[in-house]
C-alpha cells in the first residue's frame, strides 16, 4: 500500500517563531527531495480570509463567536486542498491550525468546548509541535505588532489554553495524533534541530488513512 503523505501543524503564540520554523521545515523537506506544501492559518487570500484580516487589523468589529465561526471556516474551505495533497504523497506543513482556533477565542472567555465544536472533525495532523516561549520571552524578540491579540496579558492565557489542549491530545490517544511542546526560546538553529529530528521519522509518508481531530 503507497503511503499518503504526513500532515504536520506548527502551533505557537505570536513571536514565537512558527514562520521562521515552518520555512525552515519546508526547506529540509525540499533539500530531502520530498514534495511537501506550507499552509498557513489564518489564509487571507480567500473571501472569508479577507473578512479575518481586516478583523485583527481592526478595520472591522464583529462578535467573538462570529469571528471564530469564520476562522473555522477559513479551514474547513481548505480542507479538500489538504486531503489531496496527502493523498498524492506531499506533505502538508500548516502555521497554526484549530489549536490555534481554540486559544485565542477561548482566551477571550468563551468556553473551551464551544470553541473546539466547529473544529470537530477536521483533518488531524500526524505531529502538532507548540513552540513554547514565555510572553516576556517573545516580548523581547522585536515587541508585538498592531494586530488584535499582540499584547501580553492576552499571549499569557493563551499559552495557558494551549497546554491544556497539549495534555488533551497527550492523553486522549492516537486519533488526534501527537503533540509535543518545543522550548523556542532557545537559538533559531537548535530549534529547527529539535522540529526536524521529530518530523523526519514522517517525512517519507505515513500509513493509514487520515484521522479526525476530536472524533
Ligand atoms: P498569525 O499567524 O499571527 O498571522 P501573522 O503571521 O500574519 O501575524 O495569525 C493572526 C492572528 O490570528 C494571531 O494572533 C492568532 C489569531 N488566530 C485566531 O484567533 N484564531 C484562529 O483560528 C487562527 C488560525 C489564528
Ligand atoms: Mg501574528
Amino acid at each position: 500500500m503507497s503511503k499518503r503523505g504526513p500532515f504536520i501543524v506548527i502551533e505557537g503564540l505570536d513571536r514565537s517563531g512558527k514562520s521562521t520554523q515552518t520555512a525552515l521545515l519546508l526547506a529540509r523537506f525540499e533539500a530531502s527531495g520530498i514534495p511537501a506544501k506550507l499552509l498557513k492559518f489564518p489564509d487571507r487570500t480567500t473571501a472569508i480570509g479577507q473578512m479575518i484580516d481586516s478583523y485583527l487589523k481592526s478595520t472591522s468589529e464583529l462578535d467573538d463567536r462570529a469571528i471564530h465561526l469564520l476562522f473555522s471556516a477559513n479551514r474547513w474551505e481548505l480542507v479538500s486542498t489538504i486531503e489531496q495533497l496527502l493523498a498524492v504523497g506531499t506533505a502538508v506543513i500548516c502555521d497554526r491550525y484549530a489549536f490555534s482556533g481554540i486559544a485565542f477565542s477561548a482566551s477571550k472567555g468563551i468556553s473551551y468546548e464551544w470553541c473546539r465544536a466547529p473544529d470537530v472533525g477536521l483533518p488531524a495532523p500526524d505531529l502538532s509541535l507548540f513552540l513554547d516561549i514565555s510572553p516576556e520571552a517573545a516580548k523581547t524578540r522585536g515587541g508585538y505588532g498592531e494586530e488584535r491579540y499582540e499584547k501580553e496579558e492576552m499571549q499569557r492565557r493563551v499559552g495557558e489554553v494551549f497546554r491544556r489542549i497539549g495534555k488533551e491530545i497527550d492523553g486522549g490517544g492516537r486519533e488526534d495524533g501527537r503533540w509535543v511542546n518545543i522550548d523556542a526560546g532557545k537559538e533559531k538553529e537548535v530549534v529547527e534541530g529539535e522540529v526536524w529530528a521529530l518530523v523526519e521519522p514522517l517525512a517519507r509518508g505515513v500509513e493509514g488513512p487520515l484521522r479526525r481531530l476530536w472524533t
